[in-house]
């Protein structure tokens, strides 16, 4: 019993009787995720005896009929003739919030596990979920949500279940990690943007993606895996790489560094979360910088053991079906004592980030006193400069610099920023990004 008022360990000592295998599999959604995992039960002959696709619900199920099922299959568009045949397990690969959330939550009260791929069902309904799965004797499994193929939420619940996690930091968006290593090598973002959509790697709107809203959703899940707290989607501060430019990459450089899309979540007291995402300038030397294409990845790190780092396609249908079918398996080998269900997700609150270095852009149009005016707010506020660069040749009225500062609070850095936002000399809105430690800093306990 715990502080939720939900009893999810009631019949901790109770066996509940093991489901007879295979597992009798629903599949809700017939799009890239859901073909792609009954291509997988289909077509591995190995998983016949422990998984068995019984059901394909979707809307307008007469077009999505494939001929490559076993004839055995179900397909439907009524949801309860899927609730009616009593499988062992939903897979929900339908995606968005509603219905999604409803399906999920009659499929659970009846008993069946889920699997889904939905960061934003999870990131918005995770505590509920766990929890009422676990009133039911069922799972609810999600790896598909965070990084596609990367098994980063078995990593930090099972192989690394031994350490006590201080931070999860990584890239978890592959679009934008596909656009800002394009960028690294000199595209422009609108032709590196153009050839994600051509790949396939972003949609036609690709807001949620450069917006940083969708791995705001997975590190929402990261960090309830981690730290059994869940924190609104919405109270984390997500910026866009939307104001990234090519000259970023060649300060970037000149700062032993370049810019990736990285989401952080940290525990500075318990209960208590602190969280990023959007454009960092990461040391040239890291994993991040070196991690390119759509890939993602993910560093975990614990007082006991310092940073493990898992990284592999973090999207597409192939490597996410890989993440349920997964799942599944876990939930074929469970001997479904309510003991190993998972514990619940107690609220977290957002808090100031800790003190950091920033890297600050500005394009001015140029005249006298204009850095004698920044770096004056700036010490108003007790924030030392650390560098100035300017590169050559670039036209008065437009003129970019970059002013990095050495660590300081926050709230300090905007206060200083809304006083250099009210100067006239701007040609554009000053660029703020914090600059990540090196990876050096993270060694563990001795
Ligand atoms: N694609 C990826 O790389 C990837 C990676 C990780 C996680 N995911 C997650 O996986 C989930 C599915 O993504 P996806 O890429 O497979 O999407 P998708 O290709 O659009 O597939 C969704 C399927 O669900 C069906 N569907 C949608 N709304 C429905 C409704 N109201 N009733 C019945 N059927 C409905 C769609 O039918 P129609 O054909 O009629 O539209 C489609 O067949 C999402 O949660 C997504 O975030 C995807």
């Amino acid at each position: 019993v715990t502080t939720t008022g939900i009893e999810w360990n009631v019949h901790a000592n109770s066996a509940i009787p093991t489901r007879r295998l295979p597992l009798r599999v629903a599949l809700l959604g017939f799009g890239t995720v859901g073909q792609a995992v009954a291509r997988i039960l289909v077509e591995r002959g190995d998983l016949a005896g422990r998984l068995e696709l019984t059901q394909v619900f979707n809307r307008n199920v007469g077009r999505k009929r494939a001929a490559w099922t076993p004839d055995s299959v179900g397909w439907t568009d009524s949801f309860e003739e899927v609730l009616a045949a009593a499988p062992d397990v939903v897979v929900e690969a339908v995606g968005g919030i509603d219905p999604a959330h409803e399906w999920v939550t009659r499929a659970l009260s009846s008993g069946a596990s889920v699997v889904t791929a939905n960061k934003l069902l999870m990131a918005a309904h995770a505590p509920e979920l766990i929890a009422l799965a676990a009133r039911h004797a069922a799972h609810i499994r999600f790896e598909a949500a965070v990084a596609g193929g990367v098994p980063i939420i078995d990593a930090i619940r099972s192989g690394l279940a031994g350490d006590d996690f201080t931070r999860v930091v990584g890239i978890l968006n592959g679009t934008c990690n596909f656009i800002l290593s394009r960028m690294t090598d000199g595209e422009t973002m609108a032709a590196a943007l153009e050839q994600a959509q051509r790949r396939g790697y972003a949609e036609a709107d690709p807001s949620s993606d450069v917006d940083g809203h969708d791995a705001r959703a997975k590190l929402v899940l990261l960090a309830g895996v981690a730290f059994r707290r869940h924190v609104r989607t919405a109270d984390v501060p997500a910026g866009s790489i939307r104001p990234i430019d090519a000259i970023d990459f060649r300060y970037a450089r000149r700062l032993g560094g370049t810019i990736r899309q990285i989401s952080m979540v940290e525990l500075a007291r318990e209960g208590e979360l602190q969280a990023f995402v959007g454009p960092a300038l990461v040391a040239e030397a890291s994993n991040f910088a070196r991690n390119a294409g759509a890939q993602n990845l993910v560093m975990v790190t614990g007082r006991y053991g310092g940073a493990t780092t898992f990284s592999g396609e973090g999207a597409g249908g192939h490597p996410t079906a890989v993440a349920i079918v997964s799942d599944l398996l876990a939930l074929a080998r469970q001997d479904r004592r309510v003991d190993s269900l998972d514990a619940p997700w107690l609220p977290g609150t957002i808090v100031a980030p800790p003190a950091r270095p920033y890297y600050l852009r500005f394009v001015v149009r140029d005249r006298p006193g204009i850095l004698a005016s920044i770096t004056a707010s700036l010490a108003q506020h007790d924030i030392n400069v650390d560098a100035v660069l300017q590169e050559p040749g670039f036209p008065k009225d437009h003129l970019p610099f970059v002013v990095t500062v050495e660590a300081c609070e926050h709230t300090a850095l905007n206060a200083a920023l809304d006083e250099i936002d009210a100067e006239n000399f701007h040609a554009e809105p000053p660029l703020v990004m914090p600059v990540l430690p090196g990876e050096d800093h993270v060694a563990p306990m001795h």
